[in-house]
């Protein structure tokens, strides 16, 4: 189980979007989900179907020493869909800071309810409420990292420094190891300013910053206003491909690849249509071109590297265009380029399939 806390004490910086879209694109690949609404709001629940108001018990209970109705995780939980679990909030979880003041261990009460938790997730998603509270260090507490949601905007770097400190009081004081990563949100390609805001923030936090972009989509608002993730709405916005691209990354950062290795045979990672695979034949060194000399940052993610968006993938730009030399044992491969935070499949391969998504994934194969 893998728990991840979404927070930024900034409001409307896209924080409910994300723990919505971002639980049905994982529950979507087949990962069993568990979204955390510990936002007083109850945008997550409603983002999700559930109507704060007619909902009987919520994560206040669950927490909570004096509520009439106290009960366990697993019993508040409410089926979204198929792998996608809601623990839904309440406006009384506002009042909680107050009745737990002189608690011992008050700062663990979220991870120890998800810790006794008996139904078995394999993410869990948190949605923060927008300050830096009481709710948002239970749920750092209980997170193995933190996505922050940075809009394309300067004044969004403003108080991501407080945030990082409590992350590192949170790791020194509670003696607990929680990573972070930037999730860039609301990017509008059609403006400049975003390109500015993008270098700015890869530049400040490297690494740190998902590889994925999430664009300005209306729909990703249109299928909150009915309480749905917009891939159930409309599964081919730019929204829901951007956020089925941020769990393909998180999947394949959280779960890597077993690595290549000498007598490895790809029969798990290709369809079954796929030719037989002469394992005696010698593998070929392929090179990859993507012809786009514009591009910031180009990377080839696919069937032979586990989708993996890292350092490994990265593509070289050498006269003008983006270029990687990769060497493969024989197999039928399917890949698909990270353009400056956009998956795109390549342009110069005719040969294409459809993916899950929607979307194409180039084909290659080798033997
Ligand atoms: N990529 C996007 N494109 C267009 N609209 C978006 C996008 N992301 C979020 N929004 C819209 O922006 C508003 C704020 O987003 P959201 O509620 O996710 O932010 P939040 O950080 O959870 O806010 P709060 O701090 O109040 O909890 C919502 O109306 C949402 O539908
Ligand atoms: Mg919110």
């Amino acid at each position: 189980m893998y728990v991840l806390a979404i927070a930024n004490q900034k409001g409307g910086c896209g924080k409910t979007t994300t723990a919505v879209n971002l639980s049905a694109s994982l529950a979507q690949i087949g990962k069993k989900i568990l979204v955390i609404d510990f936002d007083p709001q109850a945008h997550a629940s409603t983002g999700l179907g559930y109507d704060p108001d007619k909902i009987e018990q919520s994560i206040y209970d669950v927490l909570s020493s004096l509520s009439q109705s106290k009960t366990n995780l697993d019993s508040i939980l409410k089926e979204v869909n198929s792998n996608l679990y809601l623990a839904p909030s309440s406006i009384l979880l506002s009042t909680l800071e107050q009745e737990l003041t002189d608690e011992i261990g008050r700062e663990t009460r979220l991870w120890d309810a998800i810790s006794r938790m008996q139904t078995k997730f394999d993410y869990v998603l948190i949605d923060c409420p927008p300050n830096l509270g009481f709710l948002t260090i239970n749920a750092l507490r209980a997170a193995n990292e933190v996505l922050v949601p940075l809009e394309m905007s300067f004044f969004s770097f403003n108080g991501v420094n407080q945030l990082l400190d409590i992350i590192n009081l949170v790791r020194e004081r509670l003696n607990h190891n929680v990573d972070y990563r930037i999730l860039m949100t609301m990017f509008d390609s059609r403006l400049q300013y975003s390109y500015q805001v993008q270098d700015a923030i890869r530049e400040r936090f490297g690494d740190k910053v998902c590889r994925t972009i999430i664009h300005v989509n209306v729909k990703l608002r249109e299928a909150a206003s009915q309480g749905r993730p917009a891939l159930y709405y409309d599964k081919y916005c730019r929204g829901a491909k951007d956020y089925l691209s941020l769990a393909r990354e998180l999947i394949s950062r959280i779960e890597p690849p077993e690595p290549l290795s000498k007598g490895w045979t790809p029969k798990n990672r290709i369809s079954k249509s796929s030719p037989k695979i002469g394992r005696d034949m010698p593998a070929r060194t392929v090179e990859f071109i993507f012809p786009d000399p514009e591009a910031k940052e180009v990377f080839i993610a696919g069937d032979f590297n586990g989708w993996r968006v890292n350092e490994d993938a990265k593509l070289e730009k050498r006269n003008g265009v983006w270029v990687k030399s990769m060497t493969l044992p024989p197999g039928r491969y399917r890949y698909r380029f990270v353009v400056d935070g956009r998956w795109v499949d390549d342009p110069n391969n005719p040969m294409k399939e459809k993916n899950p998504y929607g979307e194409l994934d180039s084909l290659l194969n080798i033997g």
